[in-house]
């Protein structure tokens, strides 16, 4: 029986008889399979023919492993070979194989194939084509080829390209230099007013982090709306300037469910709205990408009891399931820049300070309890904020909550040593969530609650100084 040790062992003698052997198309399936997926990295002087008979092999896994293989040798001499088996391979994953191959043999010799591929029916061949002609891309023919994709149906294409053609006429503003930083008149403090009067005044690109959830539609007494429409438009105006007022690729988490507004008597039926499937595509729309959907579930006694009918009568149609979960949807503000570029923007102590250490959520399922408050109807739980602000933001950062309630997100954000900025309508939650914030428990910290006119002197104050 073949062994990875084996293989491994091999591979250090030179000319060794046993590739020869161990490679033969005649072999057993699984032992090619075997061999080839533990060859691993390949010596200089491995003979890569013995991978050519394989590349005419029945099962495409085979081929699929043999032309990678050979791509590993990045040899100009397999360029035929290579371009043979893409013409003519018909399973998806080896033709992706053989243009990533002949790409990475970075040879002009291949511009012209691959500039072929990029007309290919399977989008990760294409990908792979352009992959290859990004090293030639300051040629005539390479850039004509690469700007006719921008109009390509495929998103991930058009990203690609967009990202490529950005970065040739992009230098890096100065904006990004402050990415750390965030302006001190934000910093700890809460606004009485209404988030759309208050976001109109904030500065681009102020703020690290969004953690919110909004009012639930008509659900509860403290908002009215007219239609849902008009409240998913209230909500689509807000997180546009959410989007205007974050920081290049950071992040938005919303908190939101599905709600029921209750039947206005028995001969009428209650009316379920999908909050959060209905908002999903507006925050697509606005330029947030979706990144992680993560499910908030709470105990059962939490759920309102909705199947008391169904446990009598049992007929089908009228089942009901009592809702114990909560969507925690998590959105980037659309970037060419990595995760690592955002990183690369702190410095190594932030970094180490902010890391998430011991246990932590493995799973897209968290299961918290439900808080509730004296004062405010629908908190959520700081163990819930708590998680957010510790896994998407930094030891200094700026975290916001358009719509802060009893001022959880700020609470929770002064704990993990991060700063709040909050808005919030209502004066009474406003007053319940000043002694949240009361300063004898942040000793140093002095949370400032302000109206909309204080704010606004205050920012053309800081603008005047800079
Ligand atoms: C679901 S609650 C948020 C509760 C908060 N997460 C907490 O833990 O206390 C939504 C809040 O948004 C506020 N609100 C609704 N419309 C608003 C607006 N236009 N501007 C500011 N706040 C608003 C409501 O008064 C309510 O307190």
């Amino acid at each position: 029986m073949l062994t990875k040790t084996d293989i491994e062992h091999e591979k250090l003698k030179h000319n060794s008889p046993f590739f020869k052997t161990a490679l033969a198309p005649t072999n057993e399936e699984q032992q090619l399979l075997f061999t080839l997926k533990n060859i691993g990295k390949l010596p200089d002087n491995f003979e890569g023919n013995l991978f050519v008979p394989l590349l005419n092999h029945s099962n495409p896994k085979i081929r699929c492993l043999a032309i990678k293989n050979v791509g590993k040798l990045k040899d100009e001499r397999y360029l035929k070979k290579l371009i043979k088996f893409a013409e003519t391979e018909k399973n998806s994953l080896a033709r992706r194989e053989a243009v990533s191959a002949i790409g990475r043999l970075k040879t002009e010799n291949a511009i012209s194939i691959l500039t072929r591929f990029t007309t290919d029916t399977d989008p990760k061949v294409v990908l792979q084509a352009v992959r290859g002609l990004l090293y030639f891309k300051e040629h005539r023919e390479v850039k004509t080829a690469l700007a006719s994709l921008a109009e390509h149906p495929n998103e991930l294409i058009q990203e690609q390209i967009a990202r490529e053609l950005q970065q040739h006429n992009h230098t890096d503003t100065s904006k990004t230099l402050n990415h750390p930083t965030s302006p001190d008149t934000l910093k700890n403090v809460m606004v009485c007013a209404d988030v759309q009067d208050v976001l109109k005044v904030i500065p681009d690109e102020s703020i690290h982090l969004t953690f919110t959830s909004p009012p639930y539609y008509n659900a509860r007494d403290y908002t009215i709306f007219p239609s849902y429409k008009a409240y998913l438009d209230f909500l689509t105006d807000v997180f546009t300037e959410t989007h205007r007022i974050t920081k290049e690729g950071r992040f938005f988490v919303l908190n939101t469910s599905p709600v029921i507004v209750p039947r206005i008597s028995r001969a009428h039926s209650s009316k379920r709205y999908a909050i959060p499937y209905d908002i999903h595509p507006r925050l697509t729309k606005i330029g947030w990408e979706f990144i992680d959907d993560i499910v908030w579930m709470k105990p059962e006694y939490a759920a309102k009891n909705r199947n008391g009918g169904f446990f009598q009568h049992r007929k089908p149609l009228g089942y009901k399931a009592n809702s114990v979960t909560e969507s925690v949807m998590v959105y980037r503000k659309k970037s060419d820049k990595l995760i690592d570029w955002n990183l690369r923007q702190y410095d190594n102590e932030t970094i180490a300070a902010s890391k998430v250490l011991g246990e932590y959520e493995k799973t897209n399922i968290w299961q918290i309890n439900p808080a509730t408050d004296k004062v405010h109807p629908a908190v959520f739980p700081p163990e819930l904020a708590a998680r957010v602000i510790q896994y998407y933001s930094f030891i200094g950062d700026l975290v916001f909550d358009p719509f802060g309630g009893s001022g959880t997100v700020g609470h929770v954000a002064l704990l993990h040593e991060r700063y709040f900025f909050l808005c919030e309508k209502e004066a009474e939650y406003v007053e319940r969530a000043r002694q949240m914030l009361d300063t004898s428990l942040f000793s140093g910290i002095n949370p400032r609650i302000l109206s909309l006119s204080e704010l606004k002197s205050n920012i053309v104050e800081e603008s005047q100084k800079l």
